[in-house]
C-alpha cells in the first residue's frame, strides 16, 4: 500500500506546491505523520486537493469518513464543509483506533473544525448502522471510505443506504499498489479490491469511474 505509487518523490512535490495551499494544521498533520510507523496509510496531499476540490464544487455538507488514522484526510472534510456550511456542516469520522484518531485531534483543534467532526470509535459497518438507525439514511451527501478491505463491499452497501440520490461515495487504495492487476496475487485485500470494481462497473444503482490518482480511487455516485 502507499499514498501515491505511480508518482515519483519530485512530482509528488510538484503537485503539492502547484495545487492550492494546504492550511497550516494540515500541513503539521502531514509532516508529524511522516514518521509514524503506519504513515504510509496517510492519503496524499494531492488526494487530500482533489477531495477539497470536489467537495467545494458540490456543495458537501453533511459527510461520512470511514477510515480517520491521524486525522488527514478528516480535516480536508472538515475544512471544506466548514467553507460551505459553516458551523452547519458535519463529518462523522468513523474509525476502530482510540490511539490513532487521539493523534488527530490537535490538527483539528488547530484548525478550529474539531466541532464539526464527529468521531465515533467502533467497527465502521456499527457506526454506519447507528447513523442509519438515527434517520441520515439518505441524507449523506459525500462518505470516504479509506479502511479494511475486505469491508469495502459492506461500506458501499451501507454508502447506498446513508447517500442521498446523487451523492457521492469515494473508495481509497482501488489500485492497491499495481497489486490489483497482477493476476496472480490472491490475497483477500486484493480480491476484495478487485471485486468491489467489478461489481460497481455493472451495479444498476450507480454510476462508477476509477482514476489514478493517489493510489487509485473509484467514485461512486448513487442514481
Ligand atoms: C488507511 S488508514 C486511514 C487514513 C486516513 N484516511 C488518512 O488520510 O490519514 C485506515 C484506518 O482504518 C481504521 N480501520 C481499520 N479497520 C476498521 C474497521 N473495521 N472499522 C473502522 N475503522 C477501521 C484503522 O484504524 C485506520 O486508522
Amino acid at each position: 500500500m502507499s499514498s501515491s505509487f505511480s508518482l515519483s518523490a519530485p512530482i509528488i512535490d510538484y503537485l503539492t506546491e502547484v495545487n492550492q495551499s494546504e492550511h497550516p494544521a494540515l500541513t503539521a498533520c502531514r509532516l508529524a505523520t511522516a514518521s509514524h510507523p503506519k504513515a504510509m496509510m496517510q492519503i496524499s496531499a494531492e488526494q487530500g486537493a482533489f477531495m477539497s476540490f470536489m467537495m467545494r464544487q458540490l456543495d458537501i455538507r453533511l459527510a461520512v469518513e470511514v477510515g480517520v488514522f491521524t486525522g488527514y484526510s478528516a480535516l480536508v472534510a472538515a475544512l471544506a464543509l466548514r467553507q460551505n456550511a459553516g458551523p452547519g456542516g458535519k463529518l462523522f469520522a468513523l474509525d476502530i483506533s482510540q490511539e490513532f484518531t487521539d493523534l488527530a485531534k490537535k490538527y483539528w483543534r488547530q484548525a478550529g473544525v474539531e466541532d464539526t467532526i464527529d468521531l465515533r470509535i467502533a467497527p465502521a459497518s456499527e457506526s454506519l448502522n447507528a447513523l442509519a438507525n438515527e434517520g441520515y439514511a439518505g441524507k449523506i451527501d459525500f462518505m470516504f471510505v479509506d479502511a479494511d478491505k475486505p469491508g469495502y463491499q459492506d461500506y458501499y452497501e451501507h454508502g447506498l443506504k446513508l447517500l442521498r440520490t446523487g451523492g457521492l461515495m469515494i473508495f481509497d487504495n482501488m489500485l492497491w499498489s499495481g497489486a490489483v492487476a497482477d493476476a496472480s496475487d490472491e490475497t483477500p485485500d486484493t480480491v476484495a479490491l478487485r471485486q468491489l470494481a467489478t461489481f460497481a462497473k455493472t451495479d444498476p444503482r450507480v454510476r462508477a469511474v476509477m482514476v489514478a490518482i493517489g493510489d487509485g480511487l473509484m467514485l461512486v455516485t448513487k442514481i
